[in-house]
């Protein structure tokens, strides 16, 4: 597992649902159809890029079953690349208690075949995303607790099957509220987090966090300095995490691109932590490489610059060498 986190390294989040990649894929006037999916995705595994920047890439259950046009299976591309394969094993939300707004993970009624099958087809390590809001009544702490333990069950069963559990809380960006109020839910998240992972008895050296960033809400109107979202998210993260767990992997929830990198830089040029505190980005790591593809074979090698160039500027943050003369 610390392969994964090794020199720099991060992991490349493509496990979008079908949905969320037709999401995606609106925003480029590209079809979301099965072969679209599997170009892109080809696209970003073949990137140069991958090799000594990328670790780890979760799959989606459709991508790990597909290969490329030529016949070779997508988990044997990322391989070559020298990085290890992994897959989405939650089934997507629900409403929680019939809530409008708070939800939870489904999918654990039958994790225990599905990783035995994905461990067959090649699966290292796993994700399982949770995910919780921020309002006026919310989030409520049964909605914290029945996520973190669903995502306690779910680790103990992924470990179970010889996979690396990567835990998702994610605190989502959604709404305008102010630092504190994400400070104050991600850090009662954690905490249940890590309560219910120890009562499930989870091995916390073999297994990943993927937090947010602890920053304002998205709609939130004044600016919060970089410095300041690396110290509240560092402060959060000593005050929950404990010190066995080997690696942490952001999400990045929205940030763009070069905010996501320079956060991560951030809080590893303070130092002082006894984790390896790297990326798991999804829109942070392919959102340049989207907009240049559009969907054209011709533009194939400039969308595997971007995401080459991003893979790189994330590997530097994930080891405190960043600099912003590098974005150019
Ligand atoms: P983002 O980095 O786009 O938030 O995606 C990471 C992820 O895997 C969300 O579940």
């Amino acid at each position: 597992m610390n392969y994964i986190v090794e020199n720099g390294k991060g992991i490349l989040a493509a496990d979008e649902s079908n949905p969320t990649c037709k999401k995606r894929f609106d925003t480029i006037s590209v079809e979301s159809t099965e072969e679209n999916r599997r170009d892109y995705r080809q696209l970003l595994f073949q990137a140069e890029g991958m090799l000594n920047n990328i670790g780890g890439v979760i799959l989606f259950d459709e991508t790990i079953r597909q290969s490329t046009s030529d016949g070779t299976a997508l988990v044997d591309l990322i391989k070559q690349k020298k990085a290890l394969p992994g897959i989405k094993v939650d089934k997507g939300l629900t409403p929680f208690e019939n809530s409008d707004i708070e939800k939870v993970t489904q999918g654990i009624e039958d994790l225990d075949s599905r990783c035995e099958e994905y461990f067959k087809m090649g699966a290292l390590f796993t994700k399982w995303r949770a995910v919780i809001s921020i309002g006026n009544n919310f989030p409520s702490q049964g909605c914290i607790d029945e996520n973190a333990k669903l995502l306690a069950r779910y680790a103990k069963i992924v470990q179970n099957n010889n996979m690396v559990p990567i835990v998702e809380p994610e605190v989502l960006m959604d709404g305008s509220h102010n630092i504190q109020e994400c400070y104050d839910a991600t850090s009662r998240t954690l905490k249940s987090l890590f309560q219910n992972l120890e009562k499930e008895n989870v091995d916390i050296p073999g297994t990943i966090l993927k937090p947010n960033m602890v920053t304002p809400g998205s709609d939130y109107q004044e600016k919060i300095s970089i410095e300041t979202v690396a110290n509240e998210t560092l402060r959060c993260l000593h005050e929950s995490v404990p010190e066995n767990l080997p690696a942490i992997t952001f999400l990045s929830g929205g940030q763009s691109e070069t905010v996501s990198t320079e956060h991560l830089d951030a809080m590893n040029k303070i130092g002082g932590f006894p984790w390896k505190l790297s990326f798991s980005f999804g829109r942070a790591l392919q959102a340049g490489a989207l907009q240049t593809w559009l969907g054209k074979s011709e533009n194939v090698d400039a969308a595997q610059s971007a995401f080459s160039h991003r893979a790189l500027m994330n590997k530097k943050a994930a080891l405190g060498q960043w600099s912003i003369n590098l974005e150019i």
